[in-house]
């Protein structure tokens, strides 16, 4: 039987411990930790992703922020409004959606959140410390995944991990955290991108295949060996409207031993682990 990892169900039950564990700390210092989101423009899917992470923050007992700026914006007035959230100390975590418009420039703004508020962990500090194997913030989607395989139980050490996807959000930091030493990690990791050869003879000799591309259905049955456990970051709007991700999931399922599902995957632990680097945030900046 293949074992469909549910991230919905996993995402509940941990936001029900990181809800414990706001309430011990808003008991002890007398102040909720507290999430600002920012965002610039008017996305579509990034209007429901910030969102749909705010309503998490209330139904955990934190604060959250939307500060929602025109599409016109500027870099210099983006990089104000971070000087002000960087100092306020109501003010445990930033967020910045991605993308932002083309005027302003990614990297600035990222390496302009303060280190122990970048629950994203997407600036140069959280990645350093990732990559010199000692993190403090994990980036979201990459920790989510880790999660949804520890808490199923399902082998990460010493198996091959192949990653489809270079991303700096998914590929690039997975790679870095499933290749550490520990638990959680010490797998052998391969990431193939657009410019790889032959991608396929590749996934057919992972134990774990996972997929961050974002194009519907790219990775199919005869990708994968059977057995194999696949992990779907892929979040697509197929032109009939509906979610579909990177993987093949009725055709592959049927080979997989185990297999995100698209939407009810990785996306709710993506969000589960901001909630938890928020958490974190909070007690780094109180210790
Ligand atoms: N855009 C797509 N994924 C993400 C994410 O995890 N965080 C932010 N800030 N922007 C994103």
């Amino acid at each position: 039987m293949t074992q469909i990892l549910d991230g919905k169900l996993l995402a509940q039950t941990m936001q029900a411990e990181i809800a414990a564990k706001v309430a011990d700390f808003t008991q002890k210092h007398g102040l909720r930790p507290g999430l600002a989101a920012v965002l610039v423009g008017e996305n579509p899917a990034s209007q429901v992703y910030v969102r749909n992470k705010r309503k998490a923050c209330d139904q955990l007992g934190m604060q959250s922020w939307l500060h929602q700026l025109p599409a016109t914006t500027s870099q210099d007035e983006l990089l104000h409004l971070l000087a002000q959230l960087n100092t306020d100390p109501q003010v445990s975590g930033i967020l910045v959606q991605l993308p932002l418009p083309k005027q302003i420039d990614e990297s600035a703004i990222i390496d302009a959140v303060a280190p122990l508020k970048d629950v994203d962990g997407f600036g140069p500090v959280s990645l350093g410390l990732l990559t010199a194997g000692t993190p403090r913030f994990l980036p979201c989607t990459p920790f989510g995944i880790q999660q949804i395989l520890v808490r199923n139980k399902i082998r990460i050490d010493g198996q091959h991990v192949v990653i489809v996807g270079r991303s700096n959000i998914v590929g690039k930091p997975l790679a870095l955290l499933l290749m550490q030493k520990g638990d959680g990690g010490n797998a052998t990791v391969t990431v193939c991108h657009s410019k790889t050869r032959d991608i396929a003879a590749l996934t057919t000799q992972a134990d774990i295949v996972v997929v961050a591309i974002g194009q519907t259905h790219f990775l199919t049955r005869d990708m994968i060996r059977p057995g194999a456990v696949v992990v779907d970051v892929g979040i697509n709007r197929t032109p009939d409207g509906k979610l579909a991700g990177d993987v093949d999931f009725d055709a592959v399922r049927e080979v997989a031993s185990a297999i995100t599902p698209v939407p009810g995957g990785i996306g709710p632990m993506t969000i589960t682990m901001l909630l938890h680097n928020t958490l974190q945030a909070a007690i780094l900046q109180h210790s």
